[in-house]
């Protein structure tokens, strides 16, 4: 890959191969990332960058839409297959635009949305302040219970009948639990109002069935397809007949325009990968991985918010180790093992700060790490939490991290090679 460009533009390619290098050498442990397969990668640069298409199969607005046709077709049917769903969009670019597509369909300025906070889990597109949803629609928000740190269905409901939604939105990015997907959507049908379910982060453990899906649930369901969906920069629509033809006008013109065909190819591979025996056993030991390090670090006298983990993630409270996100987020990334600070529920601390930091299982286990690595993994985050700013324990620490992740190569048939 890449040999036109390290001819044409050395200083692009250069930068391209240090973030190659930087990958090789860390241990990538961000709960929102995972490693594309080289088919994804070869699809995202294919000749369909070329092609500018708008439309739907059969009713497009440029000529030439043979392939892109054919394209899109074989989307829809990998994608209700491997989910189950009735209808599919594949045009969204990325998760937070499925999102907005879905809002754009259904919600009118002013209208109330019930969803969850984003500092107890929720996403930026599920109308934080930060993010400009906030001042078109009207956000009424849920969280944790402060006990068990798991949702508080009891406030949910209490909320969803006080303020009579027009959508409730499930799903979020840094909530390590399973989600009552079923209460919520009687819930919502009580108080008349339409289910979402943003399931960006856990797609791909759905996909395989090892954590239950909300498709059935759901009126819609948007997703990413990174993640651990494990494919290319995009996003993807699932919804119930009876919303197709509004969810696609949404999509298309309502709110984005020509289609990514690159990426949609390589969403197209993904959507067949998900269904492959060796996605499912990646997907297996993401499971038992992260339920390994929720262990072995709460063993280690770290706090595990919600005592542990149903998915890809663990949320790590770093309070008993006298140590705060940014710190600890700082001193692992110095020692090659790459995580982010996270709010943890009722955080004290600001979001640049934090008292957490959120840790995904995904891009190691694609990586061939088992039980016994993510032992010595907890063992290494423990070292250096015990001393964050000694550089003779950072530097041990970071040549046992190398040595262990050394073993395991990111891509075994190369990257740059022919
Ligand atoms: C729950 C959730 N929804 C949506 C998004 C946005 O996805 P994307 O980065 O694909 O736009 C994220 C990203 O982390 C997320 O966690």
């Amino acid at each position: 890959m890449l040999k036109a460009t390290k001819i044409s533009d050395p200083q692009v390619y250069q930068i391209v191969a240090d973030e190659l290098d930087r990958q090789i050498h860390n241990i990538e442990m961000i709960a929102s990332e995972s490693t594309a397969p080289t088919e994804v990668l070869e699809l995202s640069g294919c000749v369909f960058t070329n092609k500018t298409e708008e439309g739907y199969p059969g009713k497009r607005f440029q000529a030439g839409s043979q392939q892109a046709d054919r394209l899109e077709i074989l989307a829809w049917k990998r994608a209700k297959e491997v989910f189950g769903a009735e209808h599919v969009n594949i045009q969204p670019y990325s998760g937070s635009t499925a999102n907005y597509c879905v809002y754009n369909a259904i919600l009118k300025p002013n209208d109330t949305v019930l969803s969850m906070r984003l500092d107890q889990g929720g996403h930026l597109t599920h109308g934080s302040t930060a993010n400009f949803l906030h001042d078109i629609y009207n956000y009424v928000f849920y969280g944790v219970d402060k006990n068990t740190e798991l949702i508080d269905y009891v406030d949910l409901e209490k909320k969803a009948r006080e303020h009579n939604p027009k959508l409730i939105i499930a799903g979020a990015s840094s909530y390590p639990r399973l989600i009552d997907y079923e209460r919520i959507s009687k819930i919502a049908k009580d108080v008349g109002a339409y289910f979402m379910v943003d399931m960006a982060h856990i797609a791909g453990l759905v996909a395989t069935n090892l954590i239950p899906s909300p498709v059935e649930h759901a009126d819609f369901v948007s997703s990413s397809t990174t993640k651990t969906f494990c494919g290319p920069r995009s996003g993807i629509i699932l919804c119930k007949k009876e919303h197709a033809k509004k969810i696609d006008k949404s999509v298309f013109p309502g709110t984005l325009g020509s289609m990514h065909l690159n990426t949609m190819a390589a969403k197209t591979f993904s959507l067949g990968y998900l269904k492959t025996d060796e996605f499912k056993n990646i997907m297996k030991q993401v499971l038992i991985n992260a339920k390994t390090l929720a262990k072995e670090l709460t063993s280690r006298g770290f706090r595990i918010v919600s005592g542990g983990t149903d998915n890809h993630i663990v949320l790590v409270d770093l309070r008993p180790k006298n140590l705060n996100g940014q710190q600890f987020e700082k001193a692992l990334e110095y020692v090659g093992i790459t995580v982010n600070k996270n709010m943890i529920p009722f955080d004290t601390e600001k979001p640049s700060i934090t008292s957490g930091v959120r840790i995904g299982l995904t891009a190691v286990s694609q990586r061939g790490l088992k039980e016994k690595e993510i032992v010595r993994i907890a063992d290494i985050m423990n070292k250096v939490a015990l001393n964050p700013e000694n550089i003779d324990n950072l530097d041990a620490c970071k040549n046992e991290a190398r040595e262990l992740i050394s073993k395991f190569p990111l891509y075994p048939q190369g990257y740059f090679e022919d």
